[in-house]
């Protein structure tokens, strides 16, 4: 009898620690591969087979390629509603965090094609760009604007200043010396058309606490 209860005891503990060794496993070492392939096939019956997306009238974003951090980070914003959308609610909200980390580290191995459909003409305009650079101000324009005390300047170009340039110095001139606000990537056309060289400006910034910068919808009233 005293026999039986040690055995027992000492079987109660060996299963004790072969539950806490299987519960360490799972934590550390990720789902099972069945697990992971069947969810992966769930994932991309929507993001397709490569994690490639889709474009057109139901679009789905490409997974393919991405951080993972970056994954883990939008998974997580669905389940705590940061980021709002039933399906990936639905979808995120029953993934366990270690199955939700082995997903995203997945989708960052893959390397598909990109999507087709892109329009090709943009291609000789974008590998001029790469060898030439973009046109726009100089350093001794920025210091002509800056000695016009402007409140703000702005170019319908990606940087405002010509480009490549290592140091931004119209950024330095303008923003970090004289205070002036550069606007990026301003659409012009319709001024330059109608030739309109006068007018009220109201620029609209989000509302952001304690940023120094953001996209703003641009007026010219004239
Ligand atoms: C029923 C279709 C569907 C399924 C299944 C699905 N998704 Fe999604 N997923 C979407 C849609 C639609 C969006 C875009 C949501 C939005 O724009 O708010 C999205 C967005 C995402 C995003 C954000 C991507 C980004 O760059 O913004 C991630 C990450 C993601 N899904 C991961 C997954 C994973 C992992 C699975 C499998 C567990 C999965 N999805 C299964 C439809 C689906």
């Amino acid at each position: 009898m005293k026999l039986i209860s040690k055995r027992l005891v000492l079987q109660t503990v060996m299963l004790i620690l072969v539950c806490a060794a299987t519960g360490r496993a799972e934590d550390t070492a990720g789902p099972s591969n069945p697990d992971l392939q069947a969810k992966l096939q769930y994932c991309k019956t929507c993001h397709g087979l490569s994690g490639q997306g889709y474009r057109g009238s139901f679009p789905m974003p490409r997974l393919a390629g991405q951080q993972p951090e970056y994954l883990e980070n939008q998974l997580q914003a669905f389940i705590e509603r940061r980021r709002t959308n039933p399906v990936m609610f639905n979808v995120a909200h029953v993934l366990s965090p270690s199955m939700l980390t082995a997903l995203a580290t997945h989708f960052k191995e893959l390397n598909p094609k990109p999507l087709g459909g892109a329009p090709r003409e943009l291609v000789a305009a974008g590998k001029k760009i790469y060898e030439e650079g973009v046109p726009g101000v100089v350093e001794d324009g920025a210091r002509f604007l800056a000695s016009k005390k402007i409140a703000f300047t702005g170019a319908d170009t990606t940087a405002y200043e010509k480009v490549p340039s290592l140091d931004l110095p119209c950024h330095v001139i303008l923003l970090m010396e004289n205070g002036i606000q550069i606007m990026e990537m301003v659409n012009l056309e319709e001024l330059s058309r109608e030739a309109v060289y006068t007018f009220l400006f109201i620029a609209l910034p989000l509302k952001i606490k304690g940023g120094v910068g953001s996209p703003i919808r641009p007026i010219a009233i004239a």
